[in-house]
């Protein structure tokens, strides 16, 4: 099943079985999935296989980061269990973007590639301890513009940095954002937040949204709260 929300629900969860059973309660014409490493490491592929039985389009967010033979084999894994959308991390270099997305571009129907630049937990001082230089944006916009040469779909990254990737990267190029908080939502560990319509009026593709459904009350009244604050925007 295809759907066009601009809507990909984060599965944080530690357990399969929970997983599937919140799951059961969404609708896959109204969102996507995404599989992290914990739910993926505890649930395996059959996570993976579960959800798109019932008819859901998962993003798996594995962040692969290896030598490029070993990344391609596993962005070819992905695309053999049926992934919509599936990531690499940029410092892996252009080597292994180019690779992997040559793995992927002899399937049809095949997955979305992006990647992951720098992770929003790293601040300057964690940039230049790891030996890198300039600022967290500077490194971003840096790595974005290599994932694009090397010819990944898009990237992950916060809303702060979408006007400046939009701006850099063109229209055409998929910009994943979490950090989303509807204006009623609770922030818990996420510190600077957009609510979707902003997001979405910034230049946002796809809005990576976990608790603010997830942890409701009525999951399917979040997600529909949330879906008439991004309708004036057509979306
Ligand atoms: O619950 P919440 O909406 O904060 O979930 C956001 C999801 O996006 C989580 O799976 C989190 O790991 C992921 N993520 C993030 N910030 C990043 C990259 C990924 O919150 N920079």
């Amino acid at each position: 099943m295809t759907t066009d929300s601009r809507i990909i629900i984060a599965l944080d969860y530690a357990d399969s079985a929970e997983a599937i059973r919140f799951v059961q309660q969404l609708d896959p014409e109204r969102c996507r999935l995404k599989v992290g490493k914990e739910l993926f490491t505890r649930g395996g592929p059959q996570v993976v296989e579960q959800l798109s039985k019932l008819g859901y389009e998962v993003f798996l967010d594995l962040k692969f980061h290896d030598i490029p033979n070993t990344v391609a084999q596993a962005c070819r894994a992905a695309a053999d269990l049926g992934v919509w959308m599936v990531n690499v991390h940029a410092l892996g270099g252009r080597k292994m973007m180019e690779t992997a997305r040559e793995a992927l571009e002899k399937i049809s129907d095949r997955p979305l590639l992006i990647a992951v630049t720098v992770l929003t937990s790293m601040g300057e001082r964690d940039i230049s301890e790891v030996g890198l230089t300039g600022s967290p944006e500077d490194n971003v916009r840096h790595l974005a513009s290599l994932t694009r040469e090397s010819g990944l779909d898009g990237v992950v990254c916060s809303p702060r940095e979408v006007a400046m990737l939009r701006q850099n990267l063109g229209a055409d190029f998929k910009l994943i954002t979490p950090g989303i908080r509807p204006d009623w939502a609770q922030k818990g560990d996420q510190t600077r937040v957009m609510t979707p319509a902003e997001a979405v009026q910034i230049g946002s593709d796809y809005l990576v949204i976990g608790r603010p459904i997830t942890a409701a009350d009525d999951p399917m009244g979040a997600l529909t709260a949330i879906e008439a604050e991004l309708k004036p925007f057509n979306v």
